[in-house]
């Protein structure tokens, strides 16, 4: 696990965009991971920036965005498709119908979609980098404690508190979906690689148990200690619970160092 620790929450999705971009760069048909919510907002402007200005092309990258939720249809405003489009697929040269999320249509059985969202990121050849948030409870997709480390994608019921926490969304509480469909946690292991963003306060409890804490269904981030290729990008506060913090920030600066070395031999 690569653990990059920065002042505020710019230089996450400076650096986050970067990362994307140098992926971008090498492989341009990439498969992408996508993930809602407020931390990644402005990496994905950064990105559709960068696409302005024509440093950057989607134009063969396909997408399977971590989740969805259930009863929500595409076209409604709180949809995940919805916000996706607003955040960046509107703003970027990618083709819709590469654009995946575990939908399910009015008229489909929705046990189905799981088994149907698997089949199609195998079909693409398997996501190439993941970008991951994480919930105050360690949630990663809707993955809520105590999901199975093994789970696929599939209907999750969520969380008091994920429901509080995403409250704002919805104009009443009648209207804001209690179930969602989402990757599941092997499906995020899956990826070849995965981007954790992490900013804020709120989340230093999570970011230290999923970092220092044991394995744990208890919390369902904590699986990617068991991940081969995981960059996370923190911000100070996000990292101020990390009880190996100097180290971190150590191995940062000896990294810093080196690449420094090899640019100027
Ligand atoms: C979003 C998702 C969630 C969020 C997490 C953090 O697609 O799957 O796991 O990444 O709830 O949300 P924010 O970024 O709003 O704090």
């Amino acid at each position: 696990m690569e653990l990059v620790i920065l002042k505020d929450s710019e230089q996450v999705a400076a650096a986050g965009a970067e990362h994307l971009q140098d992926l971008l760069l090498n492989k341009p048909n990439a498969v992408l991971g996508l993930a809602t919510g407020r931390t990644p907002k402005s990496m994905y402007r950064q990105l559709a920036n960068l696409c302005k200005e024509s440093s950057l092309s989607f134009r063969d990258v396909t997408t399977f965005n971590l989740d969805e939720y259930l009863g929500v249809q595409p076209n409604d405003a709180q949809s995940y498709r919805s916000t996706m489009r607003r955040e960046l697929f509107d703003d970027i040269d990618i083709d819709p119908a590469n654009t995946y999320l575990p939908e399910c249509a009015a008229d489909q059985n929705p046990l189905d979609v799981g088994p149907d969202y698997e089949a199609a990121i195998l079909e693409k050849g398997g996501i190439d980098c993941q970008v991951l948030g994480i919930g105050q409870n360690g949630h990663i997709g809707f993955n809520e404690p105590s999901s199975s480390l093994n789970s696929r994608t599939r209907i999750k019921t969520l969380t008091r508190e994920t429901i509080e926490n995403n409250r704002q969304y919805f104009e009443d509480a009648e209207s804001q979906p209690q179930l969602a469909i989402t990757m599941g946690i092997a499906t995020i292991m899956d990826a070849r690689q995965i981007l954790l963003l992490a900013t804020g306060a709120a989340k230093a409890e999570a970011v230290r148990q999923s970092i220092e804490g044991a394995v744990s269904a208890s919390c369902p981030a904590s699986i990617l200690q068991m991940h081969e290729r995981v960059v996370v990008l923190l911000d100070e506060p996000a990292a101020s619970k990390l009880a190996r913090l100097d180290y971190y920030l150590w191995v940062q600066n000896q990294k810093r160092r080196l690449l420094a070395k090899i640019a100027s031999d």
